[in-house]
């Protein structure tokens, strides 16, 4: 176990700080002798990751705004040069519009529904198209969802509609990059306290909820969502592809 990732070339998208799912990602899969790169948008995001890979060896970090295509190419022609080979991706990326987070759902602006629908599904596409040819062994990308892309959750809004997108995407790039023994999937994550989730209207009840009704009585950590990363982006899980997984501590199989 201790050298699962050795020689493995791991890009990790979407730690905005401490308490990103990116990060805690990151945490688990970096002692398993992983070379991780970052991406940050923003120069705060830039700093934040800088501070918490201060003690970490082979770690790259570069900018990349998911919403530009000349963004995407420099990043992965960056990839490109310094490593050659892609082993791994882990796509931790959303965003909607405050304002539509905020409102009921059919005011949902045509500008709005577009933008949550660029970062937060049209991405997976834009990055799996260009990890493609960077995993030449092989590979396996990596997306976080949540269970409001199927059932109604009051506030999630165009978020939902968008993470149903991004999962349905999940089994169309996991088909058409199989042959290439890349694997495809999604962690459908119970609710984190993190910077994007704050974003969303009744986020503490949903936390309240789940730690009062889920199976195991809690909410999920960022170890939980680590540790099923490390078997999703390792030869662990090698038959597995184009599944959404649960990490949310039995509340989906909930009925009451
Ligand atoms: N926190 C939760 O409760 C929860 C539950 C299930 C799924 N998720 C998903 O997990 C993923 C990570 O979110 P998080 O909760 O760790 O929040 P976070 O705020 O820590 O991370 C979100 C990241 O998305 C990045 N991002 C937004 N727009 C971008 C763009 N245009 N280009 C590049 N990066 C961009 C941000 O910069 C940030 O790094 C998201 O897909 C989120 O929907 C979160």
């Amino acid at each position: 176990m201790q050298d699962i990732f050795k020689g493995k070339n791991i890009l990790i998208m979407g730690v905005r700080n401490k308490w990103s799912i990116a990060w805690g990602i990151a945490r688990a899969v970096q002692p398993l002798g992983a070379n991780l790169i970052f991406t940050y948008l923003g120069d705060r995001e830039k700093e934040s990751i800088e501070k918490l890979t201060a003690n970490m060896d082979n770690v790259s970090i570069y900018p990349c705004d998911v919403s530009s295509d000349k963004e995407l190419d420099d990043l992965f022609a960056e990839i490109k040069e310094k490593y050659g080979v892609l082993h791994g991706v882990v796509h931790a990326i959303a965003f909607a519009k405050s304002e539509d987070l905020q409102d009921t759902f059919v005011n949902t602006s045509r500008d709005g529904f577009h933008t949550a629908m660029d970062i937060s599904a049209y991405s997976l596409l834009a990055v799996s198209k260009r990890a493609k040819e960077l995993m030449t062994e092989g590979g396996s990308i990596v997306t976080l969802t949540y269970r409001g892309s199927e059932k109604v959750y009051p506030g999630y809004n165009i978020m939902g509609v968008a993470k149903a997108a991004l999962e349905a995407s999940v089994r169309y790039i996991a088909y058409e990059l199989g042959p290439s023994n890349i694997r495809v999937n999604a962690i459908s994550a119970g609710p984190v306290k993190t910077m994007s989730a704050r974003g969303v209207k009744n986020f503490t009840d949903i936390l309240g909820v789940v730690a009062e009704k889920s199976f195991l009585k809690r909410n999920v950590t960022l170890e939980d969502l680590g540790g099923t990363s490390v078997f999703l982006l390792s030869d662990l899980s090698s038959g597995v592809t184009g599944e959404i997984i649960y990490v949310d501590a039995g509340y989906n199989n909930m009925g009451l």
